[in-house]
């Protein structure tokens, strides 16, 4: 069946070697973590642990977050593997063309630009709004018109922030390295900065109860917002054990990062040794930060008041709450900065993944072409920068955050799936990292995946499922017609090969 050829790793890595289509070999272990961490901070931490708790998990998205963080780590075990054994730019879609076969690949690149590209357009929208709150507080008002709010026509702020950052990561993933490195180190000290002020602040009170006991579902509330686990149970309810995984699913997003670390593999040094440390470093020091982050949170403020709209981020609402309001200008700042980094980063992301693809002609080659000056491919940054700024200018992408979490999470499936089926198909190739356990820790992390999946919305799996369809068609439309692997043989031929480079 031609839609299952796989491509070789032995190929995927000399496509690598080619000339024109090489990447420079910058980064290091430090550059990854900070890399990880630059993208995984952001709105998740800064506004969705907020709605998350007041809407659906009290005090509880605590455990939300362990929940959550329990899934990536399971799923990073799978990316660490796979980036250690395949340094091949494009994540989750190389490593699935190594051993799904192309189809599903094609998929997992489609799905990707959930990941990477709605994630980027919606973090641009949250910038905006947080722009747009700081500078009312310097007095300046922009016009309702573009600044994307109730009855604007636009969001500029959003489209010129994705723009200018387009430019940044076009003249090199070097100079991208630096300008992350400054402001991911600005937003990791405001995020200790709350946690360090706000753990004064803390009223145990408001802890309680931990798990707000379950409720029905407000009857107002429509029916495609019920999620799909609420719909399991006998009645729809909210709060509870339902709230508590449907928070997870939420704040899901915040942990959206560490495994575009692996997207990076073939611009990393050593990247057998360097990829699993980025990996790791960045989810662990991410996920300390975030339970200490949402337990002061509810601390300080009764969880229902930090229910915001969405231009209100929870971290300063607590702050204002108890009248440190200029510490939450201080925390907008660093919220400013963070978000930043992570549609940077984002952005980064889908590009390497385009550019994979492209060279595998699954989207024309023409793309995949690499400045000769700046080493990047600069025609799909520029490409995916003004898509993401349409996007963010124009489109309401609020809902869209669930729609990057359904995609990412079908994406961590995968890469779990795809970690069992090399261990058969290729045993003997070189591993720099295994992952423990296997099949059970990759089975483990596609049961929690998927239990994520079920705690959001049902209108969230119905345009997640559109949008598969339309990936569908155009692959069967323009990728299987011009597939490279099609052109020069696939696997047999591989194989052979591989049979003699694992003597
Ligand atoms: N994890 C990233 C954020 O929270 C996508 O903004």
């Amino acid at each position: 069946m031609k839609i299952f050829r796989t491509k070789s790793i032995e190929q995927s890595i000399r496509d690598t070697e080619e000339p024109e289509h090489q990447l420079r070999k910058a980064l290091g272990p430090l550059d990854l973590i900070v890399f990880g961490v630059g993208v995984t901070i952001g709105t998740g931490i800064f506004v969705t642990t907020g709605k998350a708790a007041a809407d659906y998990a009290g005090p509880a998205i605590v455990i939300s977050f362990l929940l959550a963080g329990l899934a990536c780590g399971l799923a990073a075990l799978c990316y660490a593997e796979f980036a250690s054994s395949v340094p091949v730019s494009g994540s989750a879609y190389t490593f699935s063309y190594a051993t799904l076969g192309e189809f599903i690949a094609w998929v997992i690149g489609w799905d990707l630009i959930l990941e990477f590209m709605v994630g980027a357009s919606v973090v641009s929208v949250g910038w905006s709004s947080y722009f747009g709150e700081l500078l009312k507080g310097l007095g300046i008002h922009l016009p309702a018109v573009i600044a994307g709010g109730p009855g604007a026509v636009m969001n500029l702020p959003a489209a010129l922030i994705a723009l200018l950052l387009t430019a940044v990561v076009t003249v090199g993933i070097r100079t991208s390295s630096i300008v992350n490195l400054v402001i991911t180190c600005i937003k990791v000290v405001v995020v200790l900065f709350f946690i360090g002020l706000g753990i004064f602040f803390v009223k145990p009170a408001n802890w309680v109860p931990f798990i707000p006991p379950a409720i029905p579902a407000a009857i107002t509330k429509p029916f495609w917002d019920t999620t799909v686990l609420q719909m399991l149970g006998s009645r729809p309810m909210e709060y509870g054990w339902p709230g508590v995984v449907s928070g997870a699913s939420l704040v899901f997003f915040a942990y959206i990062g560490f495994d575009i670390v692996a997207t990076t593999a073939e611009e990393t040094r050593n990247p057998q040794k360097n990829m699993p440390i980025g990996i790791f470093g960045s989810l662990a020091l991410c996920t300390v930060l975030y339970i200490a982050v949402s337990l002061v949170m509810t601390g300080i403020v009764p969880y229902t008041q930090l229910a915001t709209s969405e231009n209100t981020a929870a971290m300063a609402l607590a702050f204002s709450a108890i009248g440190q309001s200029w510490a939450a200008v201080l925390v907008s700042i660093g919220a400013i900065c963070g978000m930043t980094a992570v549609i940077m980063i984002l952005m980064l992301g889908q590009s390497r993944v385009f550019f994979a693809m492209s060279r595998d002609n699954l989207l024309p080659r023409w793309f995949s072409q690499v400045h000769p000056r700046f080493k990047t491919p600069y025609r799909i940054n520029i490409i995916v920068g003004i898509v993401v700024a349409f996007t963010a200018a124009f489109t309401p992408v609020s809902a869209l955050e669930e729609m990057t979490n359904i995609g990412t999470l079908t994406a961590f499936i995968l890469v779990s799936i795809g970690v069992i089926v090399l261990r058969r198909t290729r045993p003997n190739l070189r591993r720099a990292f295994r992952t423990p356990l296997v099949p059970w820790i990759p089975i483990l992390a596609v049961l929690i995946c998927f239990y994520l999946m079920l705690g959001l919305p049902l209108l969230t799996w119905v345009r997640f499922l559109v949008w598969l369809a339309i990936g569908v068609v155009l692959y069967f439309v323009y990728g299987q017609q011009h597939s490279r692997l099609a052109k020069e043989g696939s696997e047999e031929g591989g194989l052979k090969h591989v049979a003699v480079s694992e003597k």
